[in-house]
Order: structure tokens, then sequence, then C-alpha cells
């Protein structure tokens, strides 16, 4: 680029210069660290997963709904949980022109309860099931499927807690991911709900071993004692990991109330071929986890391997001032989905190409594009009268299984070269047959 720009600037001190002060200008104009840009064709594996997720809810009953990008920053800290590193270290927090403090949304769950409150969908029929897709906004360190821009497919049923809704929203996940050819593995635990009886009993229990072994965990993990014991399950230091291996496991404190309604959800995952593992010690980073957590974990992406997770918030609605309102739902990490799908993901939905040589056999093509595209056939050609070696080339990179090529004998015959591009065979076929026969 730069040369294009000052030609060879090695041959004068100015273009030098000018390639110095040029090579700054590009680093500024860089999308910041931790974002990218979705280009094609690229862009049509990750269309076509945000499609293939919202049609997959929507067959399920889940309506879409549309919440700001950036929310008061007290929906975040409230509903998010002021204690969880995504509220005390991750936020893209900012004060607006009037002295307002907003936060760019690190995650949809919070903002969702927000806008049915905000609305009264509370007040019609239950439960409520929504499902979002779109960018979220964490400052974290990146890496390999980390990113401060990342996009989540979300869904989320307020307004029940019977354990039928949590196999719901479960099955739902774990059928996105077969439709989408992803293998996962389901790990769910219960983390209880907040009552002496339950949570707050074993916070006490864990606290206790955690402050005897306190000189064998990790500085940071110590600092967490008091305030968030149950997060020392989600560190990565390897001298806290093997403490915890240890560590009294929520799963025996539960109340019987939990324990029932986790072995209900189990039942009924059970009762539609919904495999999963037990993990004890799955605790998840937001605070707001009542009861069944769950996340799907796919293999090849190293550390950042849960490809979505979620659970239940059945206190989350009262801690944003609304009334007692539970929920369950999970988010789907897009960037990680597509990672881990690799070559499998969807390429380019063009199916043909048209390859036309001449006034008439572009006017051709024009008119057959047009009625394949209406069959629902993908087809595509070259709209700059390019030349026969030019067209081809387009007709690889549009990811176009087939070129259909029109030349002159062809248009004589009412018939059209048909090539497969990933073979390299051709065959002359009839022009009226060319639908039917990409159709096959
Ligand atoms: P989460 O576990 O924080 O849950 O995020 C869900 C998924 O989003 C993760 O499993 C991962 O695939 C993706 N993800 C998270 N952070 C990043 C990142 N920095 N870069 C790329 N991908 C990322 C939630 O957000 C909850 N709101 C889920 C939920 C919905 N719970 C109940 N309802």
């Amino acid at each position: 680029m730069v040369e294009v720009w000052f030609g060879d600037w090695s041959r004068s001190l100015p273009g030098a210069l000018g390639w110095v002060a040029m090579a700054d200008k590009e680093r500024s104009f860089r999308a910041p660290r931790g974002t990218f840009d979705v280009l094609p064709p690229q862009s049509w594996a990750r269309a076509a997963i945000a499609r293939l997720a919202m049609d997959t809810f929507a067959l399920s009953g889940y309506a879409p709904i549309e919440t700001p990008i950036f929310e008061h920053t007290e929906v975040f800290e409230r509903g998010v949980g002021p204690g969880s590193d995504v509220v005390t270290k991750q936020m893209y927090t900012f004060i607006d022109r009037a002295g307002r403090s907003l936060t760019l949304r690190p995650e949809l769950t919070a903002g969702v309860v927000r806008a049915v409150l905000e609305h009264g969908l509370d007040r019609g029929p239950l439960p409520i099931k929504l499902a979002c897709i779109g960018p979220q906004f964490r400052q974290e360190r990146p890496q390999k499927g980390r990113y401060r821009q990342f996009t989540q497919i979300d869904i989320e049923a307020l307004g029940s807690e019977e354990p039928m809704v949590d196999a719901e929203v479960v099955e739902v996940g774990m059928r996105f991911f077969r439709k989408a050819g992803l293998s996962v593995r389901l790990m769910i635990n219960s983390v209880g709900h907040f009552d002496e009886s339950c949570r707050l009993g074993y916070n006490k229990v864990l606290g206790e071993f955690l402050r005897a072994n306190e000189s064998a965990l990790a500085p940071d993990d110590r600092a967490r004692i008091e305030t968030n014991p149950l997060r020392t399950f989600d560190s990565k230091e390897q001298r806290t990991v093997a403490v915890m291996q240890g560590a009294p496991l929520i799963s025996d404190h539960i109340c019987d109330d939990c324990r029932t309604h986790f072995s209900a959800v189990l039942d009924l995952l059970k009762s539609v071929d919904v495999s999963f593992e037990l993990e004890p010690r799955l605790v998840r980073g937001l605070d707001y986890y009542t009861r069944t957590t769950f996340e799907f974990i796919a293999g090849g992406l190293g550390s950042q391997n849960a490809v979505g997770g979620g659970g239940r918030y059945d206190g989350l609605a009262e801690s944003l001032g609304g009334g007692p309102l539970t929920g369950i739902g999970f988010a789907l990490g897009v960037d990680r989905i597509l990672l881990a799908l690799g070559e499998k993901a969807a390429a380019s939905p063009v199916t043909v190409y048209f390859v036309a040589l001449g006034e008439a056999a572009r006017l051709e093509a024009f008119k057959r594009v047009a009625s394949l595209r209406e069959a629902g056939i993908g087809a595509d050609l070259d709209l700059g009268a390019r030349g026969m070696k030019g067209q081809m080339k387009d007709a690889d990179r549009s990811g176009a299984r087939w070129a259909a090529i029109l030349g002159e004998s062809e248009m004589a015959a009412g018939e059209v070269m048909l090539k497969d591009l990933v073979a390299g065979e051709q065959e002359r076929i009839r022009m009226d047959d060319l639908a039917g026969r990409l159709a096959r």
C-alpha cells in the first residue's frame, strides 16, 4: 500500500519521510486492540450461524428482542453483580455529555430483564421467551477466542421456575449445535439459591475450607475468600486449582428443593436424549446465577473452549428493582463457534456463477440469474463485462460450486457449459434444464 501511494520511496528523502508518515497514519487507523473487521468470505459463515440460531430459537417459540448496546451503568453493576470480574475489571464505562454514567453492554441478560420490567411484559403470559443477538464489549486481555468486541446469540425464558423450562433452554442450545454441525459437551451443575439453607450456608463452609488452606492459594485468590469464595473454582492458578480438588462441593450442600429441581431437569434432559456431564465445580463468571448452570464446551479451542454458557437467575429482576421474576437463559459466543467449526463453517450461498461472452450472452445471463434467484438458487454474474479469464477468476472467488459458461456456440444451441469448479469436469446441458440440474 505504501508503494502505491509514494512510488519507490527509497529514491528520495521526502519519499522516505512520506513513508514514515504514512506508516504512522496506517497504524493509527487499525481497528482497536481486541476488535476485528468481518470481511467476505468469512462473513458468509457468520451470517449463516446467526440465521440458523435465530431460526432454531424461533421454531421453539423464542421471539426476537432488541435492546440498546449501552445501558445505565447501574443495570450491569446491580444485575451482573459488583463482585464479578466483568463489572470490576472489564466494562467500557463512560460519562456522556449530560454527565450520565453509561456502559457498553458486556452481556445481554441484564438489559433484557431491564426491558421486560420497563415494559411490563411480566404482566402478560408467562414464561416470556426471547432471543437476541449482537455485539458485546469486555476489556479482557485479547487472545484466540477472546476479544474486546465479540458477538453473542442469546435466549432467555422468564417467569417460570418449572424444571421443564430449564430443560427446554438447554435442549434448544444443544439442537442449535447439532444443526450447526458442531459437537459440544454439555457440562451442568446446580449452584442452589441465595439462602442460608443453600448457597449462603455453603459459602460459609467453603470460606472455612479456604481460610484453612489460605497459604496454599495464589495471592489473588486469597483476596476472594471473603468477597466471593465461589469464584476460587474459576481460578486458572495451578496452586489454587490443586487446593480446590479437595474443596467441599456445592452439590453436597444445596437444599432439598434445589436438589429435587435439579434432578427433575436432568430427567427431562434424558427424556429427550440430551447427554450431559455433571460438573460439581462449574461456577459461572457472573454473580446472578442460581440453581441450574451449564456450559457448552467445544474441542480444539485451547483455554477459551466455552462456546456458550448460561443458567438460572431467579434474583436478577429483584436486584434491578423489579418484583420477583425468575428466569433462565444462555448466550453462545459466535466468534468461538466459527473458530471451532473451522473449514466446516458454511461458505458462500452462491451456487452458480455465470461467465458470459458477448453482449447477447450477457443479456441472457442477466435474465437467467434473475430466474434462478427467484427459484431460490444462489446465482451471480460478472457485472463488469470482463474477459473470459477475469470472469473465471471471479467465478472461483465467488465460492460458487458451478460456473455456467455462455459463449456464442452455446447461445446458438440454446445450451450452457456447466463447469464443476471443484472437480474440474464440464458438460453441455440445455439452458432450460439448468435450474433442475442445480437443484439436484
Ligand atoms: P458468559 O459465559 O459470560 O455468559 O458468555 C457466554 C459466551 O460468550 C461464552 O461462553 C463465550 O463463548 C462468549 N464470550 C464471552 N466473553 C467473550 C470474549 N471476550 N470473546 C469472545 N467470546 C466471549 C453470559 O454472557 C450470560 N449473559 C449468559 C446467560 C444468558 N446467562 C443467562 N442468560
